[in-house]
């Protein structure tokens, strides 16, 4: 009870939640795999809750154990350990008949779609509520209701190959919601798609979300995903999670090595190559600097100039939103004298601005060689 209250409150934008209890349960789940005599270990003990109301994101490299987690969770897949609790009911438990009734109340969508090339639009829809024995009349006000939901009614004679994979992904969405499912799983759902139509899809799901309270857990590979559209986020390294937050805490700052890999990756698209490798010496040091919340509307970067003796060169910035929270990130060049650079560092970290400093890729390499670089040479 008291693992709830905590989680809850980091939670924390969900303040309607925060005295529900988990819609979703995971306990120690485990799931092996035997591939000829090797043993994979997709999930190692794996735990966390997900809230009612909720966009929960999972994030981890390709073969981390994501899709063997969320198929864990709808017991497509069996876990060897643990205890999977959806709404109240222990899946681990079920078999057969019950656990096939559980199911429905489990939407999922997929990377490639999984649609019907022989129905319509409408037909794919359909589907699940014809397969639960709802009435005809019933059905097809569903379907009329879904399809304008997603924004897809002047579609509904169509076939899925007269598409386009945004529409797809929308017919998808449609017949996940088909049954009222109490939770939507998403499997890579926006990874096939190009960044415009991901975006779409994503705020359909944040409507989603928002008109209909639907709880919705989505894996991904993909960070801006998550930091698009997620509340909390776990992240999952070799079967293990390794990391739980609110999307702005552990974007911002990520505590494991795994999350500060996966930041890494991604703000290293930021800065050009010939910038980052520049010499530099202790009066020209280069900085990447993170503004959480509030900060990332305070001048604190032209305080420095004004305070003290150095020069400061923007070389990038940019501010965005991390689950509803501003997030401003900068890299400077700061120069001046070496005492006076380092601190205008220390003024900066004073003030609560994240920073980090930037050494030139072959300094860092010759130092020590890192075993994220040393996997990417060889790839
Ligand atoms: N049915 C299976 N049989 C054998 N190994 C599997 C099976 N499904 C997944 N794995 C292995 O489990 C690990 C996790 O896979 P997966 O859950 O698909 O990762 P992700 O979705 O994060 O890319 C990988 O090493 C993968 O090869
Ligand atoms: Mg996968």
């Amino acid at each position: 009870m008291r693992e709830v209250a905590v989680a809850t409150q980091a939670a924390g934008i969900l303040s309607d939640s925060r005295e529900a209890a988990p819609l979703v349960e995971v306990e120690h789940l485990t799931k092996r795999f035997r591939q000829g005599r090797r043993e994979i270990v997709a999930l190692d003990d794996v735990s966390f809750a997900v809230y009612p109301g909720e966009i929960f994101g999972v994030m981890g490299l390709s073969g981390a154990g994501k899709s063997t987690l969320i198929r864990c969770i709808n017991l497509l897949e069996r876990p060897d350990a643990g205890r999977v609790t959806v709404a109240g009911q222990e899946m681990t438990r079920l078999t057969g008949r019950s656990l096939m009734q559980a199911r429905r109340r489990i939407g999922m969508i997929f990377q490639h779609f999984a649609l019907l090339s022989s129905r319509t639009v409408a037909g794919n829809v359909a589907f699940p509520l014809e397969i639960a024995g709802f009435p005809r009349p019933e059905i097809r006000r569903r379907v009329d209701e879904l399809l304008e939901l997603v924004g897809l009614s002047d579609r509904a004679a169509a076939y899925p190959s007269q598409l386009s994979g945004g529409q797809k992904q929308r017919v998808g969405i449609a017949r996940a919601l088909a049954p009222e499912p109490v939770l939507l799983l998403s499997d890579e759902a926006t990874s096939a798609l190009d960044p415009e139509t991901t975006l779409s899809v994503l705020r359909l799901l944040q409507e989603i979300n928002r008109r209909m309270g639907l709880t919705i857990l989505m894996i991904t590979h993909e960070m801006h995903v998550i930091r698009e559209i997620c509340h909390r986020v776990a992240v999952i390294d070799q079967g293990r999670l390794v990391e739980i937050g609110p999307v702005a805490q552990v974007f911002s700052r990520p505590q494991s090595e795994a999350g500060q890999r996966l930041l890494r990756a991604q703000l290293q698209e930021d800065v050009p190559a010939d910038i980052l490798n520049r010499p530099r010496d202790s009066s020209h040091r280069l900085f990447r600097l993170g503004f959480l919340g509030e900060v990332a509307h305070e001048p604190v970067v032209a305080e420095v100039v004004r305070t003290l003796p150095v020069m400061l060169n923007v070389l990038f910035g940019r501010i965005e939103q991390l689950g509803g929270v501003p997030w401003g990130r900068l890299v400077v060049e700061i120069s001046g004298t070496p005492a006076a650079v380092e601190e205008a560092r220390q003024y900066l970290k004073r003030r609560g601005v994240e920073v980090e400093e930037i050494r030139p890729v072959d300094q860092e390499s010759a130092a020590v060689p890192s075993p994220a670089r040393v996997e990417g040479g060889a790839a």
